[in-house]
């Protein structure tokens, strides 16, 4: 049932192209330019008059919303607050109607994001479900939805799930984008093209496995880690160091890396991993000099660069290549190499990484 795989972790990175595809399919229409999905479409209106747009979800899913805070607010303008589910629900929040909240939840049934969606539903906003889980308590209890198509997720870990409902939002903000005359038709038909040449360059990134394996072997032994990321890759910093968390059960940071000054770089010794993603698009120069930072307090730095660089590779102890894309959809494939360096290490640890310990898959209760 693990497909030949030692861990459904590992099978479930794998099954990142495959299931983004699956994400995609029958929705995203490429040659006629067009992204159908009827949870939206049918509420149209909804999406257009709002306000604002509340995200609700917990843990890697709430990673996600923040993800598509950067598409939503850089490709169809509008405002977007990310909110813990559990924050969100008892802070006496002020929603109204003119709120869309979407909720998001690989399980559905996340009995914090659960509350949200019925407190958001009291005060009258419109409520749309990104679940995996069909048929699920947060599918039910949202006016609408889409879902992430991704398939069962049997580790606790979540990996797949996390890229497929960032291709979900990343649909949903194109779509709006187009609706409301942010994007034009040609800059709207390229993100169509990009977007489905994603599952390709996952594959390609997953080819760099046995490098990553190499590097883990360097760090397995780490006490303390650092990711840090700018943008649309500060989400992804912030991913990269729960998964290292929940599975190796070593201490890990995401910090967004121009804030790194105002703090954790006082942690910052030759014993220190520092994971950056430092793609070529989105502040490239930036997160340059915070590299330079790091390497004068003789961190370790293990960066996440865009193929063919050579600034970075100069700078870096090591480094691994994504394919170019889109800044909007590069978190797509910097997450790829975090999850696998966490496998790694969690396995040479010897930890149990589809069942770490004190964690449960869906946290059904408060
Ligand atoms: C992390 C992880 C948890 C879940 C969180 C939300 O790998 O699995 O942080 O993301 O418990 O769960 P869902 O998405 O089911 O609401």
């Amino acid at each position: 049932e693990k497909g030949g795989y030692d861990h459904f972790m590992l099978k479930e990175i794998y099954e990142q192209p495959r299931a983004i595809k699956d994400t995609y399919r029958g929705r995203m229409l490429v040659n006629e330019g067009i992204i159908k999905m009827s949870g939206l479409d049918q509420h149209m209106e909804k999406f257009l008059n709002a306000n604002r747009i509340i995200i609700v979800a917990c843990g890697t899913s709430w990673h996600a919303g923040l993800v598509a805070e950067y598409i939503f607010e850089d490709l169809a303008r509008i405002p977007v607050e990310v909110e813990y589910a559990s924050e969100f629900r008892y802070r006496n929040p002020v929603i109204t109607e003119n709120d869309v909240v979407i909720a998001i939840s690989q399980s559905g049934e996340t009995a914090d994001t659960l509350a949200a969606i019925k407190l958001a539903k009291e005060n009258g906003a419109f409520v749309f479900g990104v679940c995996n889980v069909v048929g699920s308590s947060i599918a039910r209890e949202t006016h609408a939805g889409a879902y992430t198509h991704a398939g069962p997720e049997i580790g606790v870990a979540s990996t797949k799930a996390f890229t497929t409902q960032i291709t979900v939002l990343t649909l949903v903000a194109l779509k709006l984008a187009k609706e409301k005359g942010e994007l034009s038709e040609d800059q709207f038909h390229q993100h169509l093209i990009e977007l489905e040449g994603i599952p390709a360059k996952v594959e390609k990134t997953l080819e760099g496995n046995p490098l990553v394996e190499i590097i883990a072997e360097d760090y397995k032994d780490s006490d303390n880690c650092l990711y840090l990321g700018r943008g649309y890759n500060f989400p992804v910093a912030l991913e990269g160091a729960l998964k290292l968390k929940e599975i190796s059960y070593i201490h890990a940071e995401g910090y967004p890396a121009a804030e790194m000054k105002h703090g954790p770089i006082a942690l910052i010794d030759e014993q220190m991993p520092v994971i950056v993603i430092a793609t070529r698009k989105g502040h490239y120069e930036k997160v340059v000099s915070n590299i330079q930072e790091i390497k004068s307090r003789k961190g370790k730095i293990i960066a996440i660069v865009t193929e063919g660089d050579e600034q970075v590779r100069d700078l870096a102890d090591h480094v691994i290549e994504i394919p170019e894309t889109f800044e909007s959809l590069s978190p797509l494939l910097t997450t790829i190499p975090l999850q696998l360096l966490s496998y790694h290490i969690a396995v040479m640890r010897g930890c149990n990484v589809d069942q770490p310990r004190n964690l449960a898959k869906s946290v059904t209760v408060e």
